[in-house]
């Protein structure tokens, strides 16, 4: 465990039986994630694994005709993001594959796919506490398994936030590297006014977690480059949410609770000062 920057704390852990198990207790790194701190878990998961999940969501996208309309949360779907979030106005230019009906997926398919997303629910499950699988569940938080793909050219996803629960802590995988396969883009955090930016410190097979709640973007690929939906080329990553599609969405207000939550603390005597 060694800190790298300024509330960014990097975590070492081995890939053993499909688990990515870390060198310390899960509850110490949830400890870590809500003090609040950005945790990078290197999970160890094989570079030709991370990328194979690539190539799979590329072929299948390949023959896949992009989805249109509203989302319907039941499917497995991908769409290429360009808009202004309604509420929260964070505007938004990627091409995302959602696999919310992943056990629907044909047998080999399915199969690649879990070899990552299963690590990565067993992983959340043990930090969290739960004991979710995967599966459409009508008016209940469930998983919604992504592939991300941020193209070069100036792909981006502004200033955002989430509801705390009941992911409590989002998960972002690197299924490539940075400073090879692109060079400019990364996930940027919020923390006690300080400006986290995790560009340049996640390589392949990194996972960053972070609280939910903490107001967070996507900083762009470099303009210098040209844009293409269709070129490959660019950061790629995979994340898990879970939540309830028909639930309540994240307030128009950035929650700062965990902020109000270390000012109670402090503003509330100690028993050995009483
Ligand atoms: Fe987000």
């Amino acid at each position: 465990m060694k800190e790298v920057a300024k509330y960014l704390i990097k975590v070492d852990a081995e890939f053993k039986d499909g688990r990515i198990v870390p060198e310390i207790p899960y509850e110490e790194v949830m400890r870590l994630v809500n003090e609040p701190n950005i945790v990078l878990i290197k999970t160890g998961i094989p570079e030709n694994t991370l990328r194979t999940i690539i190539d799979t969501t590329r072929a299948w996208a390949a023959e896949t005709p992009l989805a249109e309309g509203p989302d319907t949360f039941d499917n497995n779907q991908h769409k290429q993001r360009l808009h202004i979030a309604k509420i929260q106005k964070a505007p938004q230019l990627f091409h995302d594959h959602t696999f919310d009906a992943m056990l629907d997926l044909d047998e080999p398919m399915k199969q690649t796919f879990l070899s990552v997303f299963d690590p990565m629910r067993q992983f959340w499950n043990s930090l969290t506490g739960n004991n979710e699988e995967y599966g459409i569940r009508k008016g209940e938080p469930y998983f919604h398994p992504q592939v991300t793909h941020y193209p070069l050219g100036g792909s981006f996803f502004g200033r955002h936030w989430h509801p705390l629960n009941p992911q409590k802590v989002g998960m972002i995988l690197a299924l490539n590297q940075y400073g090879k396969d692109y060079h400019s883009g990364g996930t940027g955090y919020v923390i006690n006014d300080h400006i986290v930016e995790t560009e340049g410190f996640q390589d392949i097979g990194d996972m960053t977690l972070f609280r939910y709640d903490l107001p967070h973007w996507v900083s762009p690929s470099s303009f210098a480059d040209r844009f293409s939906w269709e070129d490959p080329a660019g950061r790629w990553v995979a994340i898990l949410p879970f939540y309830n599609p028909w639930g309540t969405p994240a307030d128009k207000d950035e929650p700062q609770g965990w902020k109000t939550q270390i000012q109670a603390a402090k503003n509330t005597p100690s028993e050995a000062a009483v």
